[in-house]
């Protein structure tokens, strides 16, 4: 029996790297799966693989900065499905900008997709998790916002600011909902090739990203998941309020 058998959990950024390797990940551990993202751009046959696997998974199109939708989403799951025991808060916008090229529509949009969108779901969703037995939220940050890094800034604060509504909302929710925050590190996805890709030097950037990573590569979405799938779980049971780094070592790193 897999981890999550019997649990029904909410998937956000559904389509993006991880988001696709989280959906897969929780379905073959038993879970029921609800996937959302904002675009809807390959998600029928997304859709179609996993469903023709036999799992139990549905897809639904929302702009999760915006509460009418999200609540709109929490509503559709509260009658179709009648609760939520898992919600991974995946979504997420990344930037290559220097603080004085950020406009205010990028700076708006960091904190409506990276913070608020967080908030909306988790508002909407605990409803929807009262009275469920090992109910949890994993909210994915970044190690962008444990330290600082250049052109980031924008980023670093949306994620600092989670691992705060993390911890805020694992004291407040106790005893029937723990809530944890997975910090990524350098994990080979579109979003981490965007930041080597606009460096003057590409492979340059790529050595010197690696160059500061112990174990001497970049994560594998599965990394991740893997981590997401565990606090999702019941051996997990006593884990609220951690923020947990999973990047190869590279915040342990001097410089
Ligand atoms: N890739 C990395 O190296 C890395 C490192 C640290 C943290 N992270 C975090 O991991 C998470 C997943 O990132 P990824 O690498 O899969 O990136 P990704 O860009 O592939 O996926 C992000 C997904 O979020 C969706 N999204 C964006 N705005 C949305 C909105 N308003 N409503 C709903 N969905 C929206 C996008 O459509 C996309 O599918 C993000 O929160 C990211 O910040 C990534």
């Amino acid at each position: 029996m897999g981890a999550l058998a019997g649990k029904t959990a909410l998937i956000t950024g559904a389509l993006g790297d991880q988001g696709r390797t989280a959906c897969r990940r929780f379905c073959e551990e038993g879970a029921a799966v609800v996937g959302t993202d904002i675009t809807q751009e390959g998600a029928a046959k997304f859709t179609d693989e996993l469903v023709s696997a036999g799992f139990d998974f549905e897809f639904h199109q929302a702009d999760l900065g915006s509460s009418t939708q999200v609540d709109a989403l929490a509503n559709h799951v509260r009658i179709t499905r009648g609760h939520i025991d898992s919600v991974y808060n995946n979504a997420g916008v990344m930037m290559v900008k220097p603080i004085h090229e950020t406009t205010d529509e990028e700076w708006q949009r960091a904190i409506r997709v990276n913070l608020t969108a967080p908030f909306l779901v988790t508002r909407a969703f605990v409803p929807l998790m009262k009275g469920r037995t090992g109910a949890s939220i994993c909210n994915v940050s970044s190690i962008g916002g444990i330290r600082v890094y250049p052109t980031q800034m924008h980023y670093g604060v949306t994620k600092a600011a989670l691992l705060h509504l993390t911890k805020a909302a694992a004291y407040e929710l106790a005893p029937d909902i723990r809530v944890n925050a997975i910090c990524p590190g350098v994990i080979d996805t579109q979003m981490a090739w965007s930041y080597v890709d606009a460096s003057p030097d590409p492979a340059a950037a790529m050595e010197s990203l690696k160059s500061n990573i112990p174990l001497g590569r970049m994560g594998d979405p599965a990394d991740v998941i893997n981590l997401g799938v565990w606090l999702a779980g019941d051996q997990a049971s006593y884990v609220t309020g951690a923020v947990i780094i999973v990047d190869g070592g590279s915040t342990l790193a001097a410089k």
